[in-house]
């Protein structure tokens, strides 16, 4: 597999307006600016930005409180689709709470995301109906739980 990526680090808020540009390529309902900065100003937030040199070429959001963890939010830029760049992203996410059960939402229809959770263990738990807009759509709920004797009492 092509790895084009030198390093995955903590966005800082110099990055968030590449970030916010590439998230308008890649979703009808897309973050803002101010989203994403709300989201590195919260203390339980984590956003990993996957960089090509200076440019931010994909981005992850992850919530984590209680032995609880959310995937926000996760893409990779559509030029460097297929190279990894979404795994490794995961990947960090999963690695920096070994101990949480992750939690996601998924449009039904998002075939290539539903893949890349299901290679990384998360499983249907449910349907939230009508959950997304633009266009309306149900998300699955995944769960990739805590491997097994790390999950929070
Ligand atoms: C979902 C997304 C982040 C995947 O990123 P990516 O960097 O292209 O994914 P990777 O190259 O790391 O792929 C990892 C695995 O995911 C699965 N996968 C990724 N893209 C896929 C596709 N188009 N079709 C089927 N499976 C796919 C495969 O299992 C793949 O492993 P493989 O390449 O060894 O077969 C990317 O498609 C994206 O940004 N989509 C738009 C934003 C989005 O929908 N985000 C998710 C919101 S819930």
């Amino acid at each position: 597999m092509m790895r084009k990526i030198k390093q995955i680090r903590s966005a800082d808020t110099s990055i968030l307006s590449q970030i916010t540009a590439m998230e308008q390529k890649c979703f009808s309902d897309p973050w803002s600016l101010q989203n994403f900065i709300d989201a590195a100003e919260n203390a339980c937030t984590a956003i990993w930005a996957a960089l090509d040199g200076e440019t931010a070429v994909g981005y992850l959001v992850c919530f984590c409180a209680a032995g609880e963890a959310e995937i926000c939010n996760i893409a990779a830029d559509p030029e460097h689709r297929r190279e990894g760049i979404g795994a490794l992203l995961l990947e960090t996410a999963l690695a920096a709470h070994p101990e949480a059960d992750f939690y996601l939402e998924v449009r039904v229809s998002n075939t290539a995301a539903r893949a890349l959770y299901e290679k990384h263990g998360f499983r249907e738990l449910g349907i939230r109906p009508d959950y997304y807009e633009n266009p309306r759509e149900n998300a699955i709920i995944m769960k990739r739980g805590a491997p097994a004797g790390r999950s929070h009492a």
